[in-house]
């Protein structure tokens, strides 16, 4: 049994997850043995799966020269990041907290990539010292507050400048990000002006174009559509004398949560290949295509509660622990790890959290058949999930567990309650 292994050259490998013995088991290892040694909510990935979806970038590029830096913003635990580390993987970090973080993994700073609108003069400055491999820069005032940090470092800037192309990634209006209306990257029709000015300052290094216009697309033509204008932007800097060495495509593929069907890996990088010329070096950026199919998240139910036409089943787990229901109305497979469930009649619930706003619910409108005590897997939470939990209603986060080598291994303990204000204790005022 080898999910790692795709059936054909062009098709993205697929999880490993369903029942055996009467129990959902991911990668063959039983989620109740997991659930009843670590306790939920608990978040569980497939080392197996991340590694082949990367294995399936790096191979789709053939004999093309290409970077496949994973977006650590998509889940920044530690022993993810080493596995893809070790794999050869290269980073994209949007703060400084992200940089430690992969250099904790045991990365170079040089195998990353720095993206982010927002970056202050500590972060470049950190970054710069750590020897970076390349700022994409979003804003003339972050051209300058580089070259200046820069100069006072005495040390070049490697740079990229991310460009706006104003297409339609056809997304979630929250995390489309090529239109016009969105704050990310330069205007592409500003560009050439920019690197003229880049080429001109002592510090900066000019050393590829970026661009990102959205994540969970689930067609390549508006990410084949930006590239184009990209290469365009890129023979015209050439013809100007600007040479550049690469071009940073973005992430953003879509993975199918419920019946989306984006392109496979291998596809999409066949179609950006087509359109790039040979003497760039490809740089893609996924975050969500490599690790969101290979987590999810356990939460025991606590009670069902039935209300008029729908039950609420109320679990464990809440928007702190999974906000993507909450912020983006996201549709999250619920699967009771129990088999036999699947026999019962269902009846229409809600299954939702105990924090206190109507918000907090996790999926609605599902047949289920649940009881309190029962054991559930919200499917395709391994992108965002963890990532973007946080301590609302004091609710300490979720542990993690790498599923592994047929067994499984918690790569971050469970919050403890103490964790979460121990601080302030240090600075209790007196009366
Ligand atoms: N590169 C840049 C510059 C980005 O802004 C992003 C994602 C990525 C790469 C990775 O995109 P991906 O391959 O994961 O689509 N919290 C949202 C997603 C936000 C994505 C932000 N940027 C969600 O839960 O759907």
């Amino acid at each position: 049994m080898s999910p790692a292994t795709p059936s054909t050259d062009t098709q993205t490998p697929a999880i490993d997850c369903h029942y055996a013995n009467g129990q959902l088991a991911l990668d063959g290892v039983a989620l109740e043995a997991i659930a009843s040694a670590v306790g939920t909510p608990t978040y569980v990935y497939s080392r197996g799966l991340i590694e082949a979806r990367w294995r399936a970038y790096d191979a789709a590029f053939g004999t093309r020269a290409h970077r496949v830096c994973y977006a650590v913003k998509a889940n920044d635990n530690l022993s993810i990041l080493r596995s893809l580390g070790l794999l050869g993987a290269g980073f994209d970090i949007v703060s400084a907290g992200e940089l430690a973080r992969v250099l904790a993994s045991g990365a170079a700073a040089a195998d990353v990539i720095f993206s982010g609108v927002g970056k202050t003069a500590r972060e470049i400055e950190y970054a710069l010292t750590a020897g970076i491999g390349c700022l994409n820069v979003e804003s003339t005032g972050e051209i300058e507050c580089i070259a200046a940090v820069a100069g006072t470092l005495g040390r070049p800037a490697p740079i990229a400048v991310r460009v706006n192309p104003d297409i339609d990634a056809g997304t979630h209006r929250y995390i489309s990000t090529g239109l016009r209306e969105n704050k990310f990257g330069i205007p592409i029709e500003d560009a050439p002006a920019l690197y003229r000015r880049i080429v001109s300052e002592k510090w900066l290094e000019a050393r590829g174009v970026a661009c990102h216009i959205g994540s969970q697309l689930t067609s390549s033509a508006p990410i084949i559509a930006a590239v184009q204008e990209v290469v365009a932007l890129m023979e015209g800097l050439e013809a100007d004398g600007i040479e550049l060495d690469h071009i940073d495509v973005g992430g953003g593929l879509g993975i199918s949560y419920q019946d989306e069907r984006p392109p496979s890996i291998a596809d999409l990088v066949a179609a950006v290949i087509e359109v790039v010329p040979e003497r760039y070096t490809i740089v893609m950026e996924p975050g969500r295509s490599l690790v969101g199919e290979a987590g999810l998240l356990l939460t025991r139910v606590e009670y069902a509660k039935p209300a008029g036409s729908r039950n609420f089943v109320i679990v464990d787990a809440a928007m702190n622990d999974l906000l993507r229901p909450a912020l983006y109305e996201a549709w999250h497979e619920v699967r009771p790890c129990a088999e036999a469930r699947l026999d019962e009649p269902g009846v229409l619930c809600d299954v939702v959290g105990p924090i206190c706003e109507s918000g907090d619910w996790l999926a609605r409108a599902r047949e289920l058949a649940v009881q309190p005590g029962d054991l559930l897997a919200i499917m395709d939470t391994g992108a965002y999930g963890f990532a973007m939990a946080s301590n609302y209603n004091a609710r300490p986060r979720p542990a993690e567990v790498l599923v592994y080598g047929g067994d499984f291994h918690v790569v971050r303990p469970r919050e403890r309650t103490v964790d979460l204000f121990a601080r302030e204790q240090e600075v209790l005022i007196e009366k």
